[in-house]
């Protein structure tokens, strides 16, 4: 290989990435990421107004994005969605599976059908429903990068987390299964799982004094991370930087799970 051909193993020019939860937090940082990789990126979530805002600011930039609503846990609004992508792209390269919403921290003993039921609407069945029908449009093309962001809690167990824990422990199984089936078929499945970031799914637990210095001390680096420190990963999984990783998970924690 060419200095030239290695020095682009990064370069998204040309590709289309769908970013679901894209308009605010981790998400808004990848989708700012891979568009400033040369990606084409269509932001998802449910709030048009931050996602139009989002659009504008990274539009601003000269990154290419727009933008579509989309409630990733109903099946009609993720068919819609990839019907307007391929409608106007007629391909789609890269899926981050990033939106989701925040743990319920109660024992569990206490968490009851309903908290059970938000949480894997949402973390789970929105990325199942997500990989099904933007797989099936990778597979038909054989070729396409899914990644989905599942976090250290489906590494390891987290006390008064039961949901949100059995939610992201079975995106990093599904990653695996979905890995398998899609390997010789030209798509690539894999996971990044962050440690605690600096956004407003942390908010409550940052704000909360005895909170935040117990998460601290249990991590090596010593602070949270910021929501910029994903987009490596990120990139490296939608590029040819990773054309023979598959299946994987890529921890991004500070080094919380290494202890
Ligand atoms: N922050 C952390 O420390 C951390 C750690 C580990 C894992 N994670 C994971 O990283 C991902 C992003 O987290 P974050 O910290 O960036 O959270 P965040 O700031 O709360 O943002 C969540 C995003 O998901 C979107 N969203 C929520 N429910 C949705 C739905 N049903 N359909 C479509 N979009 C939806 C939200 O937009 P709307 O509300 O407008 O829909 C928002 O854009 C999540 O999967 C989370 O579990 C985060």
């Amino acid at each position: 290989m060419s200095l030239h051909d290695l020095k682009s193993l990064f370069d998204l020019t040309g590709t289309v990435a769908v970013v679901t939860g894209a308009g605010r937090g981790l998400g808004r940082a990848m989708a700012a990421g891979l568009a400033a990789h040369g990606a084409e990126v269509v932001l998802c979530g449910r709030t048009a107004g931050t996602l139009a805002a989002t659009a504008d600011e990274l539009t601003a930039e000269g990154a290419k994005v727009w933008w579509k609503t989309a409630d990733v846990s109903r099946e009609e609004d993720v068919t819609a969605l990839l019907a307007a992508v391929l409608e106007r792209h007629g391909r789609v390269d890269a899926l981050v599976n990033n939106a989701g919403i925040n743990p319920i921290y109660k024992a569990p003993e206490r968490t009851d059908a309903a908290d059970w039921q938000n949480i894997i609407d949402v973390n789970l069945t929105g990325v199942y429903l997500c990989c099904r029908h933007f797989g099936a449009a990778m597979v038909e093309r054989g070729r396409g990068s899914v990644i989905s962001v599942s976090s250290v809690a489906g590494h390891v167990g987290l006390r008064r987390t039961l949901p949100y824990c059995a939610a992201k422990g079975g995106v990093e199984l599904m990653t695996k299964s979905l890995a398998l089936d899609w390997a010789p078929r030209g798509v690539r499945v894999n996971c990044i799982a962050p440690g605690y970031f600096e956004t407003d799914l942390t908010a409550g637990m940052r704000d909360h004094a005895a909170l935040s210095e117990r998460l601290l001390g249990q991590t090596p680096m010593g602070r949270f991370g910021k929501a910029e420190e994903l987009v490596g990963a990120a990139v490296f999984l939608a590029s040819p930087a990773s054309s023979y990783v598959t299946g994987q998970s890529i921890v991004v924690d500070g080094g919380w799970t290494a202890q």
